[in-house]
């Protein structure tokens, strides 16, 4: 397969007529347990995966942007200070909210030119923005360095004009950079989970991510599986909006039983402040504090090698999601459904924010290959819908 990188190399050669000068690849990512657990202050196992998105960059000196992608007809051109909003070309949103973002930390926007291309399917719950963002990000600190941090210098070019890995506070600040842009520019009241996972990876890892202490723990994935990740092509239209609902449920139960965050609570006080709760409030909170429980479990479940308990807390966690957060639809369902049936598959969910998207397996690896014909054919057998299941590899992340 050829390398994204390699793709956007030739893409900005044969659009801008030279060579770019930076190529900066950013991985897709997996959530692989706990869903909607992010913004709750809870824990999630996620990884960056071999599926990126790459882009190649030259500075310019008249202040503009021209940006083209592998995805889309044609460039698109607007100048660095530009922060309004383009209905023609939402992606670009990404590109502009990332430098609006760091305009506001005081680091002035400056023009390149930019070739984009990516092998990530969009709309998969894989986390194209967040690669798409932080590419972005870390593309124009190769051109221009600058530090985040009060009191830090701006990194130094080396002889090959490259900066050096940004420190574990810095990636933090960046994560949070990226994640602000998103939720300006795309509406999406997002967590920080994409863009941390993106920028944390370790080969052949989980990370085990916990949102109240901000901490990363990397931890093995089993051997003798392999992670499979399964498209049901559906999209739902007002997936935004659900999110985004869903996220201020969350809140509002926070809110209603004292805490700050529903990492802070568990069932007990759940159950003591149910009949203060609207059903929706005490659905997701009931999720939410299951699923920071079912992470800790599965972590310990990896360190363990007890593969066979792993996925069976995916497949919990993907009844609660259906059941309590509300965030499946029928294909996802069909997929989960059909894996249960299998036992080749170990585990499966929706995974992501839901609402369409995609469903993650856990695979004998001997079995995968078997596995994945009979998933597809049972799928469009059960919905008449066609999906291409892929083995994904987790991978270092871009950081
Ligand atoms: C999306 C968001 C994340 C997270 C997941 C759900 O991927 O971007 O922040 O909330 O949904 O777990």
């Amino acid at each position: 397969m050829v390398s994204t990188a390699h793709s956007a190399r030739a893409l900005f050669r044969s659009h801008f007529g030279s060579l770019p000068v930076h190529v900066v690849v950013a991985p897709g990512r997996v959530e692989i347990l706990g869903n909607h657990t992010d913004y709750n202050g809870g824990l999630v196992l996620a990884a960056p995966i071999d599926r990126s998105l790459a882009m190649a960059v030259s500075p310019r000196q008249d202040g503009r942007v021209e940006i083209v992608s592998d995805r889309y007809v044609g460039a698109v051109s607007f100048l660095a200070d530009d922060a309004t909003h383009d209905p023609g070309s939402t992606w670009t949103g990404y590109v502009k909210g990332v430098l609006a973002c760091l305009g506001r930390r005081g680091i002035p926007p400056r023009g390149f030119n930019a070739a984009v291309a990516a092998d990530l399917p969009a709309g998969a719950g894989l986390s194209s923005s967040a690669a798409l963002t932080m590419a972005t990000l870390l593309a124009f600190r190769q051109m221009f360095p600058f530090s985040l941090q009060s009191g830090v210098a701006a990194p130094k070019q080396d002889r090959n004009g490259r900066v050096p890995p940004p420190s574990a506070t810095e990636r933090l600040e960046f994560a949070r950079l990226c994640q602000q842009a998103e939720r300006e520019f795309a509406g999406v009241n997002c967590g920080l989970l994409d863009p941390l996972t993106i920028l944390s990876g370790r080969e052949g890892c989980a990370l085990e991510l916990d949102f109240l202490h901000l901490t990363v723990t990397p931890v093995p994935l089993p051997p003798e599986a392999v992670l499979m990740l399964a498209p049901t092509g559906v999209q739902h239209s007002l997936a935004d909006s659900a999110y985004n609902e869903l996220r201020a449920a969350c809140e509002e139960a926070a809110g209603v039983l004292g805490v700050g965050v529903l990492r802070k609570a568990d069932m007990g006080r759940l159950d003591a402040a149910k009949a203060r709760l609207s059903p929706r409030a005490a659905a997701v909170a009931e999720h939410v504090i299951a699923e920071n429980v079912r992470v800790a479990r599965a972590t310990r479940a990896l360190q363990e090698g007890a593969s066979d308990e792993f996925g069976q807390l995916l497949f919990q966690s993907h009844a609660s999601s259906r059941d309590l957060l509300g965030n499946s639809c029928p294909e996802l369902d069909a997929m989960v459904e059909l894996a249960q049936m299998d036992s080749r598959c170990l585990g499966a969910r929706l995974t992501g924010g839901g609402f369409g998207g995609a469903t993650l397996h856990l695979v004998k690896a001997k079995e995968a290959i078997g596995y994945k014909l009979w998933l597809a054919e049972k799928f469009y057998e059960r919905t008449g819908r066609t999906t291409e299941p892929f083995i994904c590899r987790a991978v270092a992340g871009v950081g």
